[in-house]
């Protein structure tokens, strides 16, 4: 099987899990031309390249994808994107990388993600008192996409009446990484709303310097880790990173879960039933629907994975979802299984970049999910025909449910 012949098949985005499943089987490691870069999809080589930042690295993941597709003029218009994507966290390798993570997890405790419950609570009930007596629950629209924008935009301290703003930047930055091949005019459309965004976010940074304020964006510009403290730069990085990293993922894997549970009514009713399986089962609703499918690495020496042999500077995309239903390691991949355990999914990834942001999506979807399930007696979905949004994340475009209660 080839990839390229699938991958711009409507049959590939409702259900890409066969077709990663043949890959897996026969060709674990495949050079796509549509993608030009590697493709991987067994479990154990995806975690390879994920922890091994010497031979697998972040440098150039979004980089390189400009230095492919555009002549030199071209990179000239795109300078300041390029300079975002050339630093910050998530770009960087060791020893960098460990330096700002170590800053971050002063900001990142249990105890700060704990202070975000009652407003995730708070947010899911507002949205349910809305829908609840109509019967229906248009997902995305009423949920899914603007809970995440808000929980992050109080991560900042962002106003309310500016969330609109942050969800427009979001989706704007966030486009040139639906397609493996973007245009320029689509790489400039992201160049500015990432420009904009900056702005926005230095300015609240300045402020937080003399008068810091309760929130995240204060914790990242006071923290202090033996001396060391974060530059504007870094900051800016990795407040770019959670918002993308944070809210386009937990839109898309809150509605497939939604979608998952409507399908398979007796796994909804006996997580109804018996709310303390929740942990466990926002595991599984991790590994089965989960929403990062194609993650980036860029070949640092020559090398081999999965027996292939790779060069120094080639692409590599690691197939997360893949490795999620990989048989060699989850029996019985394909079977959503909310009481699944042992399950270390590599849907936060794995290694140095392991998501920064993971308790709080943890905290989103046990309260937002929870919270509909006892809200309702059953719910179901309004009709089969769901269009798929799958570029690097993949996800249901809206999903309207009909709820009992
Ligand atoms: C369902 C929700 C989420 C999923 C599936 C997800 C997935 C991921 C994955 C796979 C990575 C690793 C990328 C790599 O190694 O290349 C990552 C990194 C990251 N995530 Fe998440 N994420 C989610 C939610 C969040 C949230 C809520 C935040 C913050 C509030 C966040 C912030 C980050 C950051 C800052 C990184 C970069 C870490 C680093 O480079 O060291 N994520 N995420």
């Amino acid at each position: 099987m080839k990839l390229d012949d699938v991958i711009s098949t409507p049959a590939f985005a409702a259900d890409p899990f066969p077709a990663y499943r043949e890959l897996q089987e026969k060709y674990p490691v495949q050079w796509s031309d549509s993608w030009n870069c590697w493709v991987v999809t067994r479990y154990d080589d995806v975690r390879t390249c994920l922890q091994d930042a010497k031979r697998f690295s972040n440098v150039g993941r979004i980089t390189g994808l400009f230095h492919r597709l555009f002549d030199p003029a071209q990179l000239a218009q795109l300078k300041p994107l390029i300079d975002h994507y050339s630093h910050g966290l998530i770009n960087i390798d060791p020893p960098g990388h460990t330096r700002i993570r170590r800053l971050l997890h002063e900001v990142f405790r249990p105890s700060t993600i704990i202070r975000y419950r009652d407003f995730v609570q708070a947010f899911v009930n507002e949205a349910l008192v809305k829908s609840l007596p109509t019967g229906k629950l248009t997902v995305v629209r009423d949920l899914a996409h603007p809970l995440p924008v808000h929980v992050i935009a109080r991560l900042f301290g962002v106003p309310v009446a500016d969330v609109p703003l942050f969800t427009a930047w979001s989706a704007g930055i966030v486009a040139f990484m639906q397609s493996p091949t973007p245009t320029l005019e689509v790489c400039l459309h992201s160049q500015q709303a990432l420009l904009d965004l900056r702005a926005y976010l230095r300015r609240g940074i300045l402020e937080r310097q003399t008068t810091p304020l309760d929130d995240v964006l204060s914790l990242m510009v006071h923290a202090r880790s033996e001396g060391d403290a974060l530059t504007e730069d870094e900051i800016l990085g990795t407040a770019v990173t959670i918002l993308l990293g944070g809210h386009e993922t937990t839109t898309r894997l809150l509605t497939t879960t939604l979608l998952e549970l409507a399908r398979h009514p007796e796994q909804q009713e006996s997580l109804r039933r018996n709310p303390y399986l929740m942990e466990t089962a926002v595991e599984e609703f991790l590994r089965f629907a989960g929403p990062f499918h194609r993650d980036q690495r860029v070949a640092a020496i020559d090398t081999e994975i999965g027996g292939q042999h790779v060069h120094q500077g080639d692409f590599i995309l690691l197939l997360l979802a893949a490795a999620n239903r990989d048989p060699r390691h989850f029996p019985d991949p394909d079977k959503f299984d909310l009481a699944r355990t042992p399950n270390r999914h590599v849907a936060f990834g794995f290694g140095p970049h392991i998501c920064l942001g993971a308790p709080l999506a943890r905290l989103e979807m046990g309260i937002a999910v929870g919270s509909i399930l006892q809200a309702t007696k059953s719910f179901k979905v309004a009709s089969d025909q769901i269009d798929w949004e799958f570029g690097f994340l993949r996800g249901p475009r809206e999903l309207e449910l009909e709820l009992r209660n």
